[in-house]
């Protein structure tokens, strides 16, 4: 029987070996808390701090600019709500700007705060999947706070313009959350080329464990905190540091940063070879944001006739992993609110699903892939015109 092919990189990708060798060693009785001054607590300290050096490495930070998390859904929460009940309470203004391809991790702790009476202005994007500056720029007011765009949308792969809204924000003195979730270990991440002040990652979209993320904090930013409870971090993020996840995640990022272009030219390579075998046999098939600037790994597969849900239940019963919707929800089975706000009808969206490709993906998998996928669809188009003429 053939293995399973993973094509779910963006929902997760599976921990790096050199990530989990890392790890082992924090897993076991011996490892400490770092806060604790005796030799096991310091140990713990010294890994954490290397940790966090490797990762601020790998978005080229100064560590110290740094806060770990629990993931790039903390890191958000923190730094949206962070600034924007510090600015409220310090008289700088109540909007926010956000992008409608947002992640729900920032469009949800937007809301949140719209309920809490700040004014949010969501930002419509173009057909190709990408915001215009000009569009983030007529929506900044001077009682603008915060303003937030992704640097790849994890639907579609496509890349913002982050540097060019940056220059816009930073020449008005507002601040530009980056949700980089989709973009660190797969882009070169820059915050001081971007303008951007505060910026969120996740080591399991890129072989660290699932559970640890990053919130650069630009020096100057004034916040407040998210999590209460102790002076860890610096006063920035109270709880007992995760050093095992950290370990991981550093060694995860000092893997990406060593081999980043080069990683991302053979999944590319593999990427073009499967969307165009699909298009070749996938009669009408189309790719949602073909027509601007991706990341070399997401492929947002439309197919007529098709309903994503089922496509990727009979996928996945034919050994394949891919997604439908938002990777993060796929447990709710709504039309994505990105593919929507590209303009597609509902029954298009309905018909997209996501396939991503990974550190582990072969040129094998992509073969039998290209294979596999129109074969299922075959089949389900065979058995929905079934179904319709009965
Ligand atoms: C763009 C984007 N932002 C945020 C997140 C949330 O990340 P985490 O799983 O670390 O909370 C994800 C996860 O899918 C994502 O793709």
């Amino acid at each position: 029987m053939n293995a399973r092919i993973y094509l779910d990189h963006n929902a997760t990708t599976p921990l790096l070996p050199d990530a989990r060798a890392a790890m082992d060693p924090w897993l076991r009785p011996e490892a400490g808390n770092a806060s604790s001054i005796h030799r096991e607590g310091q140990r713990a300290r010294a890994a954490l701090e290397r940790a966090r050096a490797q990762l601020a490495e790998l978005i080229q930070v100064e560590p110290d600019t740094l806060v770990l998390t629990s993931g790039a859904t903390e890191s958000i929460n923190f730094a949206l709500q962070g600034r924007a009940y510090h600015a409220r309470a310090g008289g700088a203004g109540d909007h926010l700007v956000a992008t409608a391809i947002e992640h729900p991790a920032v469009l949800e702790t937007c809301r949140l705060l719209e309920r809490d009476g700040f004014r949010l202005t969501i930002v419509e994007v173009g057909a190709d999947g990408v915001v215009d500056p000009e569009a983030i720029e007529a929506a900044l007011t001077p009682e603008t706070i915060l303003v937030a765009v992704m640097a790849v949308n994890n639907e579609l792969g496509t890349i913002q313009p982050v540097a060019q809204i940056g220059r816009l924000c930073r020449a008005r003195g507002i601040p530009l959350h980056c949700d980089a979730a989709q973009a660190a270990g797969r882009l070169e991440v820059d915050p001081e080329r971007w303008q951007v002040d505060l910026l969120s990652f996740s080591a399991h979209k890129f072989g660290g464990p699932i559970g640890l993320g990053g919130l650069y904090i630009r020096p100057g930013t004034e916040m407040r905190p998210l999590v209460f409870g102790g002076r860890h971090q610096r006063g920035r993020r109270a709880g007992t540091e995760n050093v095992a996840a950290a370990v991981g995640a550093g060694a995860a990022a000092a893997w990406v940063a060593e081999r980043r272009a080069e990683l991302q030219r053979r999944i590319g390579g593999l990427r073009e070879r499967l969307e165009r075998g699909l298009l070749q046999a996938i009669a009408g098939a189309w790719i949602n944001g073909a027509g601007a600037p991706r990341v070399a790994n997401t492929i947002n597969l439309g197919c007529p006739d098709l309903e994503g849900e089922s496509f990727v239940i009979a996928l996945d019963l034919d050994g394949l992993a891919a997604s439908f919707g938002s990777a993060c929800s796929s447990g709710a089975v709504k039309p994505s609110h990105v593919l929507r706000a590209i303009g597609l009808e509902p029954e298009r969206a309905q018909a997209s699903v996501r396939f991503s490709l990974g550190w582990s993906t072969t040129e094998a998998e992509i073969d039998r892939a290209a294979e596999l996928i129109p074969r299922v669809a075959q089949r389900l188009r065979a058995a929905l015109a079934g179904r319709i003429a009965t």
